[in-house]
């Protein structure tokens, strides 16, 4: 069966007359657990949980690799490096990552005497400094750049290397990209994003090749606390049904308002791996499904860009992305992403694209043309 089949049903239990389709969250910290309680399926909820077990079943369907939930991406993210990295170890991330991943490494792991070596994710740059590292981190694609890298190509390196892979795949999504089948040991995203979508719990997931890696990562979990309430868990879960659909509908509206921007004269550049003169398009086409709900979009200066921001009325200013409403922002007021004054991140949703393209097209008004 096609992925979009099995993911409006992963991890639903087999029909049982008079059940729900998917039974609703379990609200419970102790579960009973009498005498010698090694035979309970549940005993505490930091340890394990009903209702993370089945959004973890469909996860691990849909990702071939089992899958560990957690209360956020970042705290999926820790719980790859603390699971691999020790004192001497050296990690490669990308340069041009989600800003987070780059500051729990720089601000903790280095101080345990892990050393820490960063490239671009354009290029495949990180596949220069593969030698002595213990694991390779890649985004792709990156976020907020969209630049993207060769996961099979890197992986392939990395193993005559004997290091570790991991691929933050939180701008792709399992449904258009999987990083385990090319070759990935680890699978991480933050589910907060378009994988449950509405924009409404924080979320993130670990899926991995080695079922041994699995047991490191859930330990981590559990004596870290790094553990998502049951009500979010199920919201994702009851999200992912709908998550194809989401994706068929905001990726098609997000290469559509990529190909009017860039032929705009208010903009430098507009990047989406989907454009086929895009610098990341020919690899992304080769390891993905589906370009992504995001682009990023260049203005002269950081006014062209707040006037864009201003004058959108279906264009919601807010952070995050991968949600149902279109939203968007200007990176460089976290300063922490390397990028221009005007450079705006924009995930698209699920609005109607005529309604779409009407409204950039009046906020451009506001702008002035770049001059050539
Ligand atoms: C690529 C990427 N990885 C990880 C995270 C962290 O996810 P969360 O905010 O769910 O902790 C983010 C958040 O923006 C992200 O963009």
């Amino acid at each position: 069966m096609q992925i979009a089949t099995r993911v409006t049903r992963a991890g639903i239990p087999d029909a049982a007359q008079g059940a729900p389709f998917l039974p609703g969250p379990v609200f419970a910290a102790p579960f009973h657990a009498a005498g010698e309680a090694k035979d309970a399926a549940y005993v505490y909820a930091r340890t394990g949980h009903p209702t993370w077990t089945r959004y973890e079943m469909a996860l691990t369907e849909l990702e071939g690799g089992q899958a560990c939930v957690f209360a956020s991406g970042m705290a999926a993210v820790a719980a790859v490096f603390g699971a691999v990295l020790r004192p001497g170890d050296r990690v490669v991330l990308p340069a041009d990552s989600y800003f987070g991943a780059r500051a729990l490494v720089d601000g903790f792991f280095t101080q345990m005497g892990v050393t820490v070596v960063k490239a671009p994710t354009a290029g495949s740059a990180q596949m220069a400094h593969i030698t002595g590292a213990r694991l390779v981190w890649l985004e792709t694609p990156s976020n907020p750049n969209l630049d993207v890298c060769d996961i099979a190509a890197v992986v392939a390196q990395a193993r005559d290397h004997g290091a570790l892979v991991a691929v933050d795949n939180t701008t792709a999504t399992v449904l258009s990209q999987q990083p385990l089948a090319l070759g990935a040991d680890f699978s991480v995203a933050s589910d907060t994003k378009a994988m449950s979508g509405h924009s409404d719990l924080l979320l993130g997931h670990v899926a991995v090749r080695e079922p041994a890696w699995l047991e490191r990562i859930v330990e981590w979990r559990t004596h870290v606390g790094a553990t998502p309430g049951p009500m979010d868990v199920w919201l994702a879960h009851r999200s992912l049904a709908t998550l194809d659909v989401r994706l068929e509908r905001q990726t098609a509206n997000a290469l559509a308002l990529a190909t009017y921007l860039r032929s705009r004269p208010e903009l430098i550049a507009v990047r989406y791996p989907g454009l086929p003169d895009d610098p990341a398009h020919d690899i992304a086409a080769r390891q993905m499904t589906r370009f992504g709900t995001v682009l990023g979009l260049t203005f002269a200066d950081r006014a062209a860009a707040e006037a864009f921001l201003a004058h959108a009325t279906l264009i919601t200013e807010a952070t995050s992305f991968g949600g149902v409403h279109t939203t968007a922002e200007r990176r460089m007021r976290w300063g922490a992403d390397g990028v221009s004054e005007g450079f705006v991140r924009l995930s698209v949703g699920v609005e109607h694209i005529d309604d779409l393209l009407a409204d950039v097209a009046q906020a451009l008004s506001s702008v002035s043309r770049v001059e050539p």
